[in-house]
């Protein structure tokens, strides 16, 4: 039987440990906020853009919200950006993404200030990431990281696997995990005979998108198993992973709701509060 991780518990305590800087920081005159930046109609997004300014409001970050119709041009949302770049009192810049078909993703990544930049989406920050010299971390991955650390599962020398190599998920997260010196293998679509790989997972971390995707005959008896998937069935909120039959296996595991969710959020608020630290000179 498993071990669960409860992203909720973790989410808390990291955020506990922001709101407590935070209230220092107003204490010297510098108030924190973070604009965010919501185009068109997705309703998944609307809600993680909602659960963002909660947390903010929890917080003591001032939550600066731009919902944008979806007909908005590539040149409005950039002159936004642009304005939001330039505006002293604004710490971090989030546009929440998937962006409508018609805007170029990267091109709106791109015109954010790396310094404000809290999704660490910006070239320049994913390029520090790469060579270990960063100061924000995309939250979903170091938010995995940091569940692995508050229940003290070490990385250094295990089998990562990671199933998914989006440049939110994927990618960092394999990073993240081979800075930990963990052996880590990147499987994607064209990946063959994938049970087969992720049967070597010490750690095996999915972010697919596809419900019911890990079977229990793809995890190694005791393996720790992150969950990062978001998916809808029959209108109730899924991972990737099958609970029931994997939990039966695995050492520990993450359920969904309550498992990584949380924790994007909590790394949000903690870059943040970096970003705000690193623009007042404050180390
Ligand atoms: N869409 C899904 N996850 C994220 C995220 O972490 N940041 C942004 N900006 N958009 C997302």
């Amino acid at each position: 039987m498993s071990k669960i991780i409860n992203g909720k518990e973790v989410s808390a305590f990291v955020k506990e440990k922001v709101k407590t800087e935070i209230s220092l920081l107003k204490s010297k005159g510098i108030d924190v906020s973070l604009a965010v930046i919501l185009v068109g109609e997705n309703p998944a997004s609307k809600i993680y853009v909602a659960n963002k300014k909660k947390a903010c409001e929890e917080l003591g970050i001032t939550s600066l919200e731009y919902l944008l119709p979806e007909e908005t041009t590539t040149e409005e949302l950039l002159g936004l950006i642009d304005t939001l770049n330039n505006e002293k009192t604004v710490n971090g810049i989030l546009c929440q993404l998937p962006l409508p078909k018609h805007i170029d993703e990267q091109t709106v990544i791109n015109s954010i200030n790396p310094k404000k930049d809290v999704d660490a989406f910006h070239p320049e920050n994913v390029g520090r990431i790469m060579i270990g010299d960063f100061d924000f971390l995309p939250c979903t991955p170091a938010g995995i990281m940091e569940m692995l650390s508050y229940y003290n599962i070490g990385v250094e020398g295990k089998n990562c696997v990671v199933i998914g190599r989006s440049n939110i998920v994927g990618k960092p997260m394999s990073m993240l995990l081979l800075h930990k010196n963990g052996t880590v293998t990147t499987c994607h679509s064209k990946t063959k005979d994938l049970p087969n790989v992720t049967k070597t997972a010490d750690i095996l971390v999915s972010a697919v998108g596809k419900a019911n995707f890990v079977t229990a005959d793809m995890v190694k008896e005791g393996a720790v198993v992150i969950d990062v998937g978001m998916n809808r069935e029959n209108g109730k909120l899924c991972g990737d992973v099958c609970f029931d039959e994997v939990e039966k296996l695995s050492s520990y595991i993450t359920p969904v709701p309550g498992g990584v969710g949380p924790m994007t959020i909590a790394m949000l608020m903690k870059n943040t509060l970096t970003a705000a630290k690193k623009q007042n000179n404050i180390f």
